[in-house]
């Protein structure tokens, strides 16, 4: 596996693999790798000649009050994970090497940013975004990897990418969980074992909200009680929103006439957690074991 630090590195390989016309997958990540990155990358290593993964902790993205700092960082580990998985080329730049001295040019998050984890976090789009359109530039791949983990992300980064004529396939990847359902993140080594306990209370509130839907309900106000009694159940979890929307705008739904998905933000203690999942169409995923 080739490492790079620099931008212009990376560059250089880069341009020796397209002129070997060899087909390029790209994983961008922060990092503390776990089993639903290691999915994208198995999946990106399936279909493309050469794959090439990001690590790169990304402080636009957090806000003043988040956990920047503390964010698990664990380069060697994941260098050994992501060379075992059959990786390329791993890209771990600095801060100074994507934000030098003088940066000032942002891309504007689209209107689908706006609520949700935009409303709760400020910005926190506009440095997705920014980063994303930055490493794809730099990459330049054919197919880049996001996990539906992170609804919301995935379909602004969909919209950047159709927007501004980036000429790259966006794949979605389904969010892989633990055996007993708790989405993996890499924020989860922040949950102690009650919080670990009541973190399961998402996945639950969010198979009951399946469940019902395959019995034929359809009205977002009922599922969306449904999830908030249950979540509320639980006095250690609170709510951000949990939310019936449209699977495409994500805009509030009434009624599940169409694709819909259920969108979840909770925090426990210090830890913000989010889940999805996606109702009707093909894909609501189950749970995946890994044991
Ligand atoms: P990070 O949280 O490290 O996630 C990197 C990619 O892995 C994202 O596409 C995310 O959706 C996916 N992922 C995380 N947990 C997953 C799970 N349990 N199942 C499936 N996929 C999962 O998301 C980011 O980093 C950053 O915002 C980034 C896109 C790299 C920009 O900085």
């Amino acid at each position: 596996m080739r490492t790079f630090q620099q931008v212009s590195a990376m560059r250089a390989y880069m341009r020796a693999v397209r002129e070997d016309r060899r087909s390029v997958g790209f994983v961008p990540t922060m990092g503390a790798l776990h089993e639903g990155h290691l999915s994208l990358i198995r999946r990106a290593r399936g279909d493309c000649d050469v794959v090439v993964v990001s690590i790169f902790v990304n402080p636009s993205q957090f806000g003043p009050n988040e956990d920047f700092s503390r964010y698990p960082r664990d380069l060697s580990r994941d260098s050994r994970l992501t060379q075992e998985a059959g990786v390329d080329a791993l890209f771990y730049p600095e801060v100074e090497e994507i934000y030098p001295p003088g940066f000032q040019t942002f891309v504007e998050a689209p209107q689908i940013a706006k609520r949700w984890e935009g409303e709760m976090r400020p910005g926190h789009f506009r440095g997705v975004a920014t980063v994303c359109v930055k490493l794809f530039h730099i990459v330049q791949p054919d197919r880049a990897y996001f996990g539906m983990k992170d609804y919301q992300q995935l379909k602004v980064i969909e919209r950047v990418v159709s927007d501004l004529n980036i000429p790259l396939t966006v794949v979605p990847c389904p969010t892989v969980r633990e055996p007993d359902g708790l989405a993996m993140s890499s924020r989860n080594v922040y949950l102690d074992a009650a919080s670990r306990s009541s973190s399961l209370t998402i996945h639950r509130a969010l198979k009951r909200v399946e469940e019902l839907h395959e019995q034929g309900e359809l009205s977002a106000s009922v599922l969306e009680k449904t999830m908030h009694d249950i979540l509320r159940s639980d006095p250690a979890i609170q709510i951000d929103y949990a939310v019936i929307v449209d699977s495409e705008t994500l805009e509030p739904v009434e009624s599940l006439e169409k694709k819909g998905v259920a969108l979840i933000a909770v925090r426990i203690g210090s830890t913000r957690l989010i889940d999805n999942l996606v109702l009707g169409g093909k894909l609501a995923l189950p749970v995946k074991n890994h044991a």
